[in-house]
């Protein structure tokens, strides 16, 4: 039984790439899972995999964009499986557009989901925390979010955003002893690069990282498992970033 013994976690976006990892390594630890995604197979075959380390699953099947939705997820989930401790903000998605070629239902979606998702879904589990005066919360933004970039300026503007949301909240719920932490990849082999880049691309992309590579998607877990362990009770506010090296700067 690991570090997370007994504590109960709900993914957002679980039921592929990083959050899907998340999930796994999660159950290792001895957390029980609720899996969210918005594509109930995937999220399915997450279940199946967390239900081999045995621990407990629950699979919240919704689009965490809508606030209704992501209620009756968290009851759902408090009810199955007795509490919610963590919180990971993970479902997303990457769009490669140029700012000309961004319409409203585009800028919308992407707030949406990352922004509007995160946000509620955190104040769905906030007053369960609040009672029990413990809770761990980790918002997924994106080494995007610190640098930009030259295509995706509302994908960069939403992770931002959801900086200083984490910041804003470890200040309003220190006092709680809820602790906000937001991790920040930089390249990782899922998602939006696997779908938008040729190997080769990747390569050539990957070799402006100092350490010459994009991550497996479990390489972020730990950060993510780290942060919400009981190892980094000191550690609120923060941004964590584990990107190769990408954005070392001088001082
Ligand atoms: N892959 C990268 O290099 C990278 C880098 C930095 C940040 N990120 C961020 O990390 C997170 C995970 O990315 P990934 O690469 O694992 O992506 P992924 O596409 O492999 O997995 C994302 C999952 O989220 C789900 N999802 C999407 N919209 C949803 C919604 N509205 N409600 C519920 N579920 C939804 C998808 O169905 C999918 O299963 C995202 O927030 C992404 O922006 C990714």
């Amino acid at each position: 039984m690991g570090n997370l013994a007994d504590r109960v976690a709900l993914i957002t976006g679980a039921g592929d790439g990083m959050g899907r990892q998340h999930a796994i390594l999660m159950a290792e630890r001895g957390a029980d899972i609720v899996v969210n995604d918005v594509d109930g197979a995937k999220a399915e075959e997450t279940a199946a995999e967390v239900r081999k380390t045995g621990r407990r699953v629950q699979v919240e099947v919704c689009d965490v964009s809508s606030v209704a939705a992501i209620g009756r997820m968290v009851a759902n989930g408090i009810k199955a499986l007795g509490r919610i401790d963590i919180l990971v903000n993970n479902a997303g998605f990457g769009r490669r557009q140029q700012t000309h070629e961004v319409g409203e239902a585009d800028f919308d979606q992407m707030f949406g989901v990352h922004v509007k998702g995160s946000f509620f879904c955190t104040q769905a589990v906030l007053p369960g925390m609040k009672e029990r005066r413990r809770g761990k919360i980790v918002n997924i933004s994106s080494i995007w979010g610190m640098t930009g970039a030259n295509v995706s300026p509302h994908y960069c503007a939403a992770k931002a955003a959801l900086l200083g949301a984490t910041k804003a909240w470890a200040k309003e719920l220190a006092p709680f002893n809820i602790h906000v932490n937001a991790v920040a990849p930089g390249g990782v082999l899922s998602g939006g690069p696997l779908k938008f880049y040729t190997p080769e691309q990747l390569q050539e992309r990957a070799s402006h990282v100092p350490l010459k590579r994009y991550c497996d998607p479990r390489e972020i877990s730990y950060a993510v498992a780290f942060l919400v362990s009981p190892e980094a009770d000191f550690i609120t506010g923060q941004v964590l970033s584990p990107n190769g090296g990408e954005t070392i700067v001088g001082i």
